[in-house]
């Protein structure tokens, strides 16, 4: 070994032995990965910013990045690779919990003040610069000092004359100290106006209540906006509401809150996209019953790209895992959650678009535990758990957001997808009549007519074979 490198490696040796300080090693830990939420007015609880602030939790903060509760980051490394990722390094976090098990030093106290780290600058108002058009709440609205968190579906007009083709969206929270997160949706049918109750908004907790639906994106604490890649602006047609599903959680004194959302519109899309929708109404759980699976899936109709993709499910899903199985037999895996939190669902865009070949099956296992165990189950003692909207019911679901091969394939995907949801259907019903509601009455009573015809056997059911003839012929109609 030479001499060289020998000094490096005691050079090394010599500063892994000099316990980490605040101003030289944790400040930049902490102001890039937990001051987005960790100061004043932002949704944490306390500020991380100054040296006191983060040494009287040194230990507290030694545990919660050890056992990786923070920073929130759900998806596991290794199974699909997104953007903006919030995970401390392994060294990351060594060096924390070095930091507090040798009391925190602040270090270079009163000395150098070029040691000290500047506390980050974040940018006041809109992040990614003045919007085109801004859609804010009609009126305040007043949430209660305490109680349970809230779920409001808030209905706003955008007013078009034309359609448009936003190119980011940036949802800015009003009132930070409340605002937990927010998923905003378009909805063209007027169905959302119709579900208002009370000036302009309703009680909206699994999804907004309406379907189907448009879905612009997700906005949570230290989220960046939505921008659309050039080519594949996303389009909303004039006369369409933007729903805007705000979670609420209280903070111990009354709070007002009137959020909006900033969009930028440019030219009309060139490149196709799809939304992949997968969804298992299949959900019966037991009240105790800690290891409930869920399984579903969807055939994909032609060659895509992934962009993005959403799980979704309410508090008693423990475990969410996604993969694809491609046409050669080989699983590209998609996302792992393995300790899912209902209040750190999130949108996960990959860092690099997944190619998945038309035939691939996307498969959705899900675990749920409805024991007494699980502290957040909602009701105690367990009861027996349906799919549904509310609080107490279940889901499970992926949204998929994806790239086709050309503008022009955009019809026949949604008409292609359509179909597959009614075979995933089929394949899971009980009795083939209660058609679930994303199926609209015209295509009911045709479907009601094709599965009549393709009952060969007369029993009132479709079994795989009979399944199969009818998607064969109806997959043969929307090529
Ligand atoms: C995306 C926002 C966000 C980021 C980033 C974030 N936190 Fe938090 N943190 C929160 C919120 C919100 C809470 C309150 C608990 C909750 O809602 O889950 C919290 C709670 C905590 C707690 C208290 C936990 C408890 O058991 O009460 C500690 C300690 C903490 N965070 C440390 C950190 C550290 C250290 C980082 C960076 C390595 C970090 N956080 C990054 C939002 C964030």
């Amino acid at each position: 070994m030479s001499k060289v490198m020998l000094a490096g490696i005691a050079g090394a040796l010599a500063a892994a032995a000099v316990p980490p300080t605040f101003n030289r090693d944790i400040a930049p830990i902490l102001y890039k990965n937990c001051a987005t939420c960790h100061r004043p007015g932002e949704v944490a609880p306390f500020s991380l910013l100054t040296y006191r602030d983060a040494a009287k939790r040194a230990k507290q903060i030694a545990a919660v990045t050890q056992s990786r509760f923070m920073p929130p980051w759900k998806a596991e490394p290794g199974y699909g690779s997104f953007q903006n990722e919030r995970r401390l390094t392994d060294g990351q976090i060594a060096m924390l919990g070095e930091w507090a098990a040798n009391g925190a030093p602040e270090g270079d106290a009163g000395g150098d003040p070029g040691a000290k780290p500047a506390a980050p600058v974040f940018a006041e108002g809109w992040q990614a610069g003045q919007p085109d058009k801004v859609f804010t709440l009609p009126e305040k609205f007043s949430l209660a000092a305490d109680g349970p968190d809230q779920y409001r579906c808030f209905v706003v007009p955008m007013n078009l004359d034309h359609d448009v083709y936003v190119k980011s969206f940036e949802f800015r929270p009003d009132n930070r100290r409340v605002v937990h997160h927010a998923i905003v949706f378009s909805d063209p049918s007027g169905a959302a106006r119709r579900l208002v109750r009370n000036g302009n908004s309703y009680p909206c907790f699994g999804g907004p209540g309406f379907g189907p639906t448009g879905l612009v994106g997700g906005w949570a604490p230290g989220g960046s906006p939505g921008v659309f890649a050039k080519g594949m602006e996303l389009t909303v047609a004039k006369g369409t509401d933007l729903v805007l599903q705000i979670h609420y959680h209280p903070s111990g004194k009354p709070e007002l809150d009137q959020s909006s959302l900033g969009m930028t519109f440019g030219e009309a899309p060139t490149i196709g996209r799809g939304l992949v929708f997968i969804n298992s109404r299949a959900i019966d759980i037991p009240a105790g019953e800690s290891h409930y699976v869920v399984k579903t899936g969807m055939t994909i109709p032609q060659d895509v790209e992934v962009l993005g993709i959403t799980p979704h499910a309410h508090y008693l899903a423990r475990d969410m895992k996604i993969d694809a199985r491609l046409p050669d037999g080989s699983i590209t895996h998609m996302i792992w959650i393995k300790d899912w939190d209902f209040n750190w669902q999130g949108q996960y865009r990959y860092s690099q678009p997944l190619k998945l070949p038309r035939g691939t099956r996307v498969e959705l296992e899900y675990t749920y535990d409805n024991s007494a165990a699980n502290r957040r189950n909602p009701s105690n003692p367990p009861v027996r758990v349906h799919w549904g909207e509310q609080t107490t019911d279940e889901m499970a679901v992926a949204f998929m957001s994806v790239k086709l091969a050309s503008l022009a394939d955009e019809q026949t995907f949604q008409r292609q997808m359509g179909l597959e949801f009614i075979n995933e259907f089929l394949a899971q019903a009980e009795d083939i009549n209660d058609f679930p509601p994303e199926i609209n009455a015209v295509a009911r009573a045709r479907l009601a007519l094709a599965i009549g015809l393709f009952d060969r056997n007369h029993d009132g059911k479709l079994d795989a074979e009979e399944r199969k003839a009818l998607m064969d012929f109806l997959r043969a109609r929307v090529q």
